[in-house]
């Protein structure tokens, strides 16, 4: 089937109080993988994509992986362009049929962040792919995006909603106290933030830097009205982990079968991808629309 909207999933999330998973991909082996565990359990899905895994692929195989994947499963599945600083990415996945980008301005002074939203805004409603806008830096490097200085530029609250009102952005990524990666001290999360922002505005509002934190503070965004969560971080730890356990075990063997190191690799996503479903709750969500 088609990409689905992936506004339209985070607003039925919204509505019935779970968030969607919004997974990194990095292959198509992730792609199926991924897919599958959400099948699985009849969970929407979003896939998402670095800049730089679009660079490495091209646009057309990921959005081709993504799409046969997605035309085997009878759940909806978003593709996602996840932070993206550079316009030519965005005009690229645009181009090549991807449900939605984040347009990454957390680089540029407010006015031109305000200003250059707007335009993607444009450009991305003309081919019907929603926008994702985040202006404030969300700390962690991302596959080469972002920065790990720790001082947030914060604007305040009523800002940040008018500016997503302006420029038409369909979800937004303010900071929420997450980093992306591994934490190294426990993190202040700002959950009443997004009980402040939520109930200023319908716009879904994302949580980034999903891996590591626990059970109770995912329950405590969703509670405050999250509606989708990214995971990047422990589904590319699952994936290596099972190569480096494969290829260990293929030294001590001598068996060196590459099929089997997929299938383990692809064991390793699909129970990590599931794990995050269930603390999400979005297993069994017949509602959300196909
Ligand atoms: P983690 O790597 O911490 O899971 O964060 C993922 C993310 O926010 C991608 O945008």
């Amino acid at each position: 089937m088609a990409f689905a909207s992936t506004r339209e999933l985070c607003l039925a999330a919204r509505t019935d109080g779970y968030a969607v998973p919004a997974v990194n991909i990095v292959d198509g082996l992730s792609i199926a993988s991924a897919v599958k565990a959400a099948d699985s359990v009849g969970s929407p899905i979003i896939l998402q994509t670095s800049v730089k895994t679009v660079q490495y692929f091209g646009a057309a195989v990921l959005a081709s992986a993504a799409q046969a994947a997605a035309d085997a499963a009878s759940v909806p599945v978003a593709l996602h362009l996840d932070h993206c600083p550079q316009r030519a990415v965005i005009t690229e996945a645009i181009a090549h049929g991807w449900s939605s980008v984040l347009f990454d301005a957390s680089d540029r002074d407010f006015a031109t962040a305000v200003a250059e939203t707007g335009e993607v805004v444009a450009e991305a409603h003309a081919a019907g792919v929603d926008v994702e806008s985040e202006i404030e830096n969300i700390v962690g490097v991302e596959d080469g995006v972002g920065s790990d200085d720790p001082n947030v530029h914060f604007y305040a609250d009523d800002e940040l909603v008018r500016v997503a009102t302006e420029t038409g952005t369909d979800l937004m990524a303010p900071a929420l106290g997450t980093a992306h990666g591994l934490y190294k001290a426990s993190p202040v999360l700002l959950v009443d933030r997004v009980a402040r922002l939520t109930a200023l505005t319908d716009i879904p509002v994302v949580l980034h830097g999903g891996t590591g934190l626990s059970a109770e503070e995912f329950q405590a965004f969703i509670d405050a009205g999250v509606s989708k969560i990214n995971i990047s971080t422990a589904v590319k730890l699952a994936y290596m982990h099972a190569s480096r356990d494969h290829l260990a075990e293929a030294e001590r063997t001598g068996k060196w079968e590459p099929v089997k190191l997929f299938d383990q690799i692809g064991a390793a996503v699909e129970q990590a991808v599931l794990q995050h479903i269930e603390l999400f709750g979005s297993a069994r969500r017949s509602a959300v629309p196909a």
